[in-house]
Order: structure tokens, then C-alpha cells, then sequence
């Protein structure tokens, strides 16, 4: 189909750069969140195991489609998975992995701006002297620049997020080898040192130590004091499996990607390995030791629960770096929001090059005005997120897309590749050229384990039952009272369950229109696509 012969310039190289995919604002803003979330120690066993029978598969899953695809001249997921069948409509299904990755870059990159923005607030020492609630109180008027009210900080967040996705279109626009390996070849040893300072420096605080109250160490024993009980608890399930996926990148199409521009013989075996365990050390190691650790130290155990979401990470630590006097509160800043801005970019990268590739072998379009497609869809899809952020437009972007739609994708690729491919040619497919005998224990795993794991995942997700009480929702629907959908299940989103703010459903609604819109507008591509190929082969 294509002409591009691009590929890795090295296996280092590779290894950043489907690292630097990996790692992202999810090891360090979602994992704490999560894990806070769930229980802390409770969390981490349905964590780990889900990295195990899931994660791992899923990853040799799609490296293999990914090279495989690549072999035909495919870079993006409806070709992947067209050639691993017969049917005309897996293309179709291969369509999430374009609308998933523009739709998560659109509003990905916004958070990957705020980053950017609160560097430039720490060099500037834009936090000296504030106190809690005006650190807490900048965070609101940040986002409020971006919602029409201009009166605290004039246009800030726009600045920002147009300076963010204008260097990731200078960065993909260099390509492969020269654009994406290279950066990340600058910025993950960059981002590892940064990581590493900070841990060190949060886990040796103590009581008394810079005006720690507790010792940073009761972080560490919150997150990682095993609780079995939640083994039984499928909401901590849920959430721990949609961690994985969110945080390896698995179900969205950017793997495959990067796996297309390897050569037929390639290991993908040990590099997949390689670059899930890299993912995991950042995430539970220095993930792990940073934020939790940070802020009991300086507010107790028992300020954890009050935190929610990016709360933590933009509205409190500016504050507690200030504790560190006036050098190394900058430099606290500037080292941590640094660290999320290259964890950010270096995944942002991973979503355009899929979305670009797309136009390249489909439509034969050259590099450089593919990234200016791929950049004006991301700025027309990330408005909505920008100026009705407090609407719930951010919100409903992550749910269908960086959420949900992952899980759908991973069931239908492993389906696809396992059963239908079939499991004889998928285990040749991903054991050709590898440098590591993997276990053939893990056939079976492949084949039953994997894909059932995922179709609970994806059935509980429908379903889920208010606050996650799922025996009590059976012993109600049991007694003939009905099953009480929580608002956050997928059918319960539907239909709006639970939604006090009546005000914004009209949000919510427009907004669900037009991810539908994008998907149905890549379906249309695909179709055209086909139909333009066909006519060439002819
Ligand atoms: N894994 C990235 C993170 O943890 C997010 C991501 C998802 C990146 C999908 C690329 C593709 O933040």
C-alpha cells in the first residue's frame, strides 16, 4: 500500500521509544489516584495480576499484530486486522485504534500542557508566598482561563496547549528515526534522573526534615501493606485491569504502530517485556514514591482520602515544594512538572504517529501534511475539553475513549488474532526471531486466560452496581428489587443514572455526538480507503 520504508534506527532507541509510550500521565497522576482510590494495598494484588494474564498477553498481542501488519504496509490498526482474516469488517474494528488514539491525544495533550504551564510557574516562582488555598485557587483559575473567564490568567491555558501541540507536530513531522527515537532518546534518560531525584528526595523525608510532619515512609507501607480481602472485590478489579490497559498503552492502536517499523526477523518477544517492566518500574517504583510519599509527610495518612484525581498533583504539591526553601522549591517544580511534561509528550507522540500513518498508506499522503491533519483534528477535538471542562466534556472524552473503548478494542483484536488468525500461527507469529523463550505456558494463557479476562472485564464494566457492592446488588436483584446500576457503569452513563446536574446533559450528550461523529468519519475513510485500493489492484 505504501511507499514509507521508515523504521527504528536502533534497539535502544526502540526500547525509548515504546517506553516513553508506555510511561506517560498515567504512571504518575492515574496510578496514585487509582491506587488511592482502591485502597492503596488493596489495590496492588488485582494490580499485578492483571499486569500478569493481561498486560503481558496483550503486549505480545500486539507487537505481533503490529509487525505482521507492518510486513504488509500497515501502520495502523483497520489494515493490521484486515490482513489477519477474511472478513471485510475487522478493518472496521480496526477503526478504534485510529479514533482512540485522536480522541485521548486531543484531550491528553491538554493535561500535557498544564504540565507545561506549571514548569513555566515554578521557573517564574509563581507560587512563592501562596498559601494552600491560593495554590489550590491558581489550579481553578488555570482552568478557568481556558473556560472564558480570562480575569485571573488571560488566555494561559490556550498558550500553553498550542505551544504543546506544536512540538509534537515538529516532532512527528521529523518522523520515525529522526523525530520520535530521537526525542526519546533525549528525554527518557532525562525523565528517569528526574524520577529518581525525586523519589530519593520524598522517601528521606522524615518528621522534622524540612517541615515534614510524618515520616514519607507511611506512603510507602499505605501502598504496599497487601490487602487480600479486595481479591474479592470486582470494583478494585476493574479499576485495576483499566490501569493496566490505560498505562501500557494496550487497546489503543499506538503499539502496533510503533511494532510496524520492525523488520520481519525482529524480536518482539523480549523488547515487549522489556518495555512492560520499564513501564511498571516507573509507574509502581517511581510512580509509586512520589506524590503519596510527598504528601503524608507533610499532611498524614489521613489526608489521602481528600484528594481526587489531578488534585494532588497540581493543586497541593506547589504548596508542599515550598517547604524546601527557596532554591529547591524551584527546583522541586521545575524536576517534577518537567518530569509529567516528558512522560506526557513522549505518549502524545505515540498517538499521533497511528492517526498520520492512517493518511500516509491509505490516502498516500506525505508526512509533513498528514501532521498538519492529525494537528488540526486534535485542536478541533480538544476545544470542547478546553472551554467546557468544568461541563463534564473532559470527562465523557476519557470515559468513551481512554476508558472504554480500549477494552472493546483489546477483546476484539485478541479474539480476532487468537481464534480466528489462530493460535497456532500467533504463537510463530510472536516467538519468530525471539530473543527470549517464552514459557509455553503462556500459549494457553493466550488463548483461554487472556481473552476471558478481558470479557469479564468488559461485561462488569456494563454493569457495575452502585459504590462497586456487587453481592449486595445480587442479594437485591435476588429479592426481585432490580439491579442498581452505578452512574459510572457503561449502560448507567447511557442513560444518564444518577446525573444530579440535569444542566449538563446537553454537554454530555453533544459530546458523545461527536465522538460518534469521528468514529463514523474514520469508518467512512476506511471504506473509501478499501474501495481506492481495490481499484489499484484492478
Ligand atoms: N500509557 C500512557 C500513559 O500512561 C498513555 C497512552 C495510552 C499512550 C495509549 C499512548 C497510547 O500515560
Amino acid at each position: 500500500m505504501s511507499q514509507q520504508k521508515e523504521r527504528w534506527a536502533s534497539r535502544i532507541g526502540l526500547i525509548l521509544a515504546v517506553a516513553g509510550n508506555a510511561v506517560g500521565l498515567g504512571n504518575f497522576l492515574r496510578f496514585p489516584a487509582q491506587a488511592i482510590d482502591n485502597g492503596g494495598g488493596a489495590f496492588i494484588i488485582p494490580y499485578l495480576i492483571s499486569f500478569a494474564l493481561m498486560g503481558i498477553p496483550l503486549l505480545w498481542v500486539e507487537w505481533a499484530i503490529g509487525r505482521h501488519g507492518g510486513q504488509y504496509g500497515h501502520h495502523s490498526t483497520p489494515g493490521m486486522l484486515d490482513v489477519l482474516g477474511k472478513s471485510p469488517l475487522f478493518k472496521y474494528f480496526g477503526v478504534f485504534g485510529i479514533f482512540t488514539n485522536l480522541v485521548v491525544a486531543a484531550y491528553y495533550c491538554y493535561i500535557e500542557s498544564w504540565t507545561l504551564g506549571y514548569v513555566w510557574f515554578s521557573i517564574t516562582g509563581a507560587f512563592n508566598g501562596m498559601n494552600t488555598d491560593q495554590v489550590a485557587q491558581h489550579f481553578k483559575n488555570y482552568l478557568d482561563s481556558g473556560q472564558g473567564n480570562f480575569l485571573n490568567l488571560p488566555g494561559t491555558a490556550f498558550i500553553f496547549f498550542g505551544i504543546t501541540v506544536t512540538l509534537n507536530l515538529w516532532i512527528l513531522s521529523k518522523g520515525i528515526s529522526a523525530g520520535i527515537e530521537k526525542a526519546s532518546k533525549i528525554l527518557m534518560p532525562l525523565l528517569l534522573v528526574f524520577g529518581v531525584f525525586l523519589a530519593i528526595r520524598a522517601l528521606t523525608l522524615t518528621e522534622g526534615t524540612m517541615g515534614a510532619q510524618h515520616d514519607a515512609i507511611e506512603g510507602l507501607n499505605f501502598l504496599w501493606t497487601p490487602n487480600f480481602n479486595s481479591l474479592w472485590d470486582p470494583k478494585v478489579w476493574l479499576a485495576a485491569a483499566g490501569q493496566i490497559f490505560f498505562t501500557l498503552s494496550v487497546g489503543m492502536g499506538s503499539i502496533q504502530c510503533y511494532a510496524a517499523y520492525l523488520r520481519k526477523k525482529d524480536d518482539i518477544a523480549l523488547n515487549s517485556v522489556s518495555a512492560g517492566f520499564t513501564n511498571e518500574f516507573v509507574e509502581v517504583v517511581l510512580g509509586g514514591s512520589v506524590v503519596i510519599p510527598i504528601a503524608v509527610a507533610y499532611l498524614g495518612l489521613a489526608s489521602l482520602t481528600s484528594f481526587s484525581g489531578f488534585g494532588m498533583s497540581f493543586m497541593t504539591l506547589p504548596n508542599l515544594f515550598q517547604y524546601w526553601g527557596p532554591v529547591f522549591s524551584v527546583i522541586g517544580g521545575v524536576v517534577w512538572f518537567g518530569l509529567l511534561f516528558f512522560a506526557g509528550i513522549t505518549s502524545s507522540l505515540a498517538m499521533g504517529q497511528p492517526v498520520m500513518a492512517f493518511f500516509q498508506d491509505s490516502f498516500n499522503i506525505p508526512r509533513k501534511k498528514s501532521v498538519f491533519i492529525f494537528g488540526a483534528l486534535v485542536i478541533i477535538l480538544a476545544i470542547p475539553t478546553i472551554i467546557l471542562y468544568d461541563h463534564g466534556a473532559f470527562d465523557e472524552f476519557d470515559f468513551w475513549a481512554g476508558t472504554f473503548s480500549l477494552v472493546v478494542f483489546a477483546l476484539a483484536e485478541s479474539i480476532i488474532f487468537i481464534w480466528i488468525f489462530g493460535i497456532d500461527k500467533a504463537w510463530e507469529e510472536i516467538n519468530r526471531g525471539a530473543d527470549i523463550k517464552i514459557p509455553i505456558f503462556f500459549k494457553y494463557v493466550l488463548k483461554y486466560v487472556t481473552p476471558t479476562f478481558i470479557l469479564i472485564i468488559f461485561l462488569g464494566s456494563l454493569i457495575s452496581p452502585v459504590g462497586g457492592e456487587w453481592s449486595q446488588a445480587f442479594s437485591q436483584l435476588f429479592s426481585g428489587n432490580g439491579w442498581p446500576l452505578a452512574p459510572d457503569s457503561v449502560i448507567g452513563k447511557i442513560f444518564h443514572i444518577g446525573v444530579e446536574d440535569r444542566d449538563n446533559i446537553w454537554v454530555t450528550n453533544l459530546t458523545r455526538m461527536l465522538l460518534m461523529s469521528v468514529y463514523l468519519l474514520f469508518g467512512y475513510l476506511t471504506y473509501k480507503a478499501w474501495k481506492l485500493k481495490l481499484k489499484k489492484e484492478k
